[in-house]
């Protein structure tokens, strides 16, 4: 299969980099730095692309990589970082800019492979403090902005290319298409990347690995999970059991949609596992989050394993193990700000032949095309996220029953409303929290003393910064009459208008 190295050098927009070529087409992989030359050759990739990166490329402790790379006949483009480096390993010169550029620039480009149907004059977005200030020998300046007289370069020659600004970012008018030029102009690839061969080699790979053994996958009920168990039941049908624990912490009649579409439209063994009133008990008096966060992710696991250890023939053990979940990042650490886990480690005494991750080359777009080609409703396929703590993290203070009954209920309300009004699709995520407060109020005569409950709702690319949705105050004046109304103990409604930072998407 044809494929192109995404090479992290610490740059934030290494992913969207490999699936902007992904939705050209053609498969992606993102490798840091640090991988040895000899590995890359191995790989036989069409191309090459260096990310960006936070750092200069004269600082000796940056990032950098052997200058053999651009000696190997394989393509290469630089963006950003990657492109002063280019610059920099070929003999050219890199400065820090007496202008930095930052945010919507024009760009003035001139005829190139990689420019073909992109305008003379477009805007493109820039973030940078070092430019290249002369370019190596053998390479044409093809493109330049007022303050940058270096903004895009070439050596045709040898195909490498390399351009200052951010073609992956939606910003750049024709960066997708200068992505676009890079495959197909330069690297000769021919668009082989698409879900249904993906999903027809992977149940053939499926069955040649299982063969006549079984399979346990835990089923959560999310995107991933869902779709992982549909191309299990497709390559494998009843060798497949799934394992869905209902802690009790979903939303309204999550937990009997996920039970009905796997055991009505799917081929497989499901073993539901109820146990709601196990994790109230465990949280019984606890308010602190990341304490709460422990406890459920702890106790999640005591009730799967025994549920597992109950299996006689366990077999390989499934995972729906996404593509960003298997990166490592040049970047080294990021900041742990909340606790998430995505593999799961298996416990000493529970043995399986192996583990098997059939989604993990995928991007979650790519995970989402799957499901729906598999058939997977689109409740499930279009889920928003959901915390793996589940409601157990949008009630501040100790969680009760009482308290999770009137959280499903405002998020039902919320949630029909949002969707009779077209919004169930079209943001990012919203959902109703639970703080522990109590307010007063009227209702008819009467004084009230009852719950106050938050609407939150976020547009965002990534998850890693968000702003506050804003929905219309029509939507939110009949979600707020009808939560009033409609559920006994609630007696306030507020909107959360903070963007993140400062706020997290969760309240815990
Ligand atoms: P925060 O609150 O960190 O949320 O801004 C960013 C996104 O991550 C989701 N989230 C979680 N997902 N386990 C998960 O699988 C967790 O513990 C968890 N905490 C937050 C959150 O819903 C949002 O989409």
């Amino acid at each position: 299969m044809e494929k192109i190295l995404v090479l992290d050098f610490g740059g934030q927009y290494n992913q969207l980099i490999a699936r902007r070529v992904r939705d050209h087409r053609v498969y992606a992989e993102i490798l840091p730095y640090t991988v040895p030359l000899e590995e890359i050759r191995k790989r036989r990739y069409k191309g090459i692309i260096f990310t960006g990166g936070p750092n200069s490329v004269f600082d000796m402790e940056s990032p950098h990589y052997t200058r053999e790379i651009l000696d190997m006949g394989v393509p290469v483009l630089g963006i950003c970082y990657g492109c002063q480096l280019i610059s920099w390993m070929a003999g050219g010169e890199v400065k820090t800019a007496p202008v930095s550029e930052y945010g919507k620039i024009e760009l003035t480009a001139k005829p190139s492979p990689i420019f073909e149907n992109v305008p003379e004059k477009s805007i493109v977005w820039m973030s940078h403090t070092d430019y290249i200030s002369a370019p190596p020998e053998g390479y044409e300046i093809i493109a330049t902005t007022p303050d940058c007289p270096c903004a895009a370069m070439q050596n045709t020659k040898k195909d490498i290319y390399a351009v200052q600004f951010h073609p992956e970012v939606t910003h750049s008018e024709y960066g997708d298409k200068v992505l676009y030029n890079f495959l197909y102009n330069v690297c000769d690839c021919k668009g082989e990347w698409v879900m249904d061969s993906f999903i027809d080699d992977t149940v053939i790979k499926l069955r040649e690995q299982i063969g006549d053994k079984n399979v346990i996958l835990g089923l959560s009920g999310g995107v991933d999970s869902s779709v992982a168990a549909a191309l299990l039941s497709k390559a494998v049908g009843k060798q497949l059991t799934c394992v869905f624990v209902d802690q009790g912490l979903m939303r309204k009649d999550e937990g009997d949609f996920v039970e009905k579409t796997f055991t009505t439209m799917f081929d497989m063994n499901f073993v539901r596992v109820n146990c709601a009133e196990h994790f109230i008990n465990a949280l019984r008096g606890v308010t602190d989050p990341e304490e709460k966060r422990r406890i459920i992710g702890t106790e999640f696991f005591n009730v799967f394993w025994d549920e597992i250890r109950k299996q006689s023939d366990k077999g390989y053990f499934a995972q729906g193990t996404i593509y960003p979940d298997c990166i490592e990042s040049g970047k080294g650490d990021a900041d742990v700000i909340k606790t998430h886990h995505n593999r799961v480690k298996t416990p000493e005494d529970v043995e399986f032949l192996g583990i098997i991750e059939p989604l993990a080359d995928l991007f979650k777009d790519e995970v989402r095309r799957v499901g729906e080609r598999l058939g997977i409703p689109r409740e499930l396929v279009w889920r928003q996220p959901f915390p793996g703590p589940g409601l157990g993290v949008r009630i501040i203070g100790e969680i009760t029953a009482e308290k999770l009954d009137l959280l499903r209920e405002a998020d039902a309300v919320l949630r029909d409303e949002m969707s009779k009004n077209g919004y169930e699709n079209n943001l990012a995520q919203f959902f109703c929290v639970l703080p522990d407060v109590k307010t007063v109020g009227v209702m008819g005569d009467h004084r009230t003393y009852d719950n106050l409950v938050a609407i939150r709702a976020v547009t965002t690319d990534d998850f890693m910064t968000a702003d506050w949705a804003r929905i219309p105050y029509d939507i939110l004046a009949k979600v707020s009459n009808r939560i009033t109304n409609e559920c006994a103990g609630i007696n306030r409604v507020v909107y959360d208008i903070t963007s993140k930072p400062p706020g997290t998407v969760e309240w815990e």
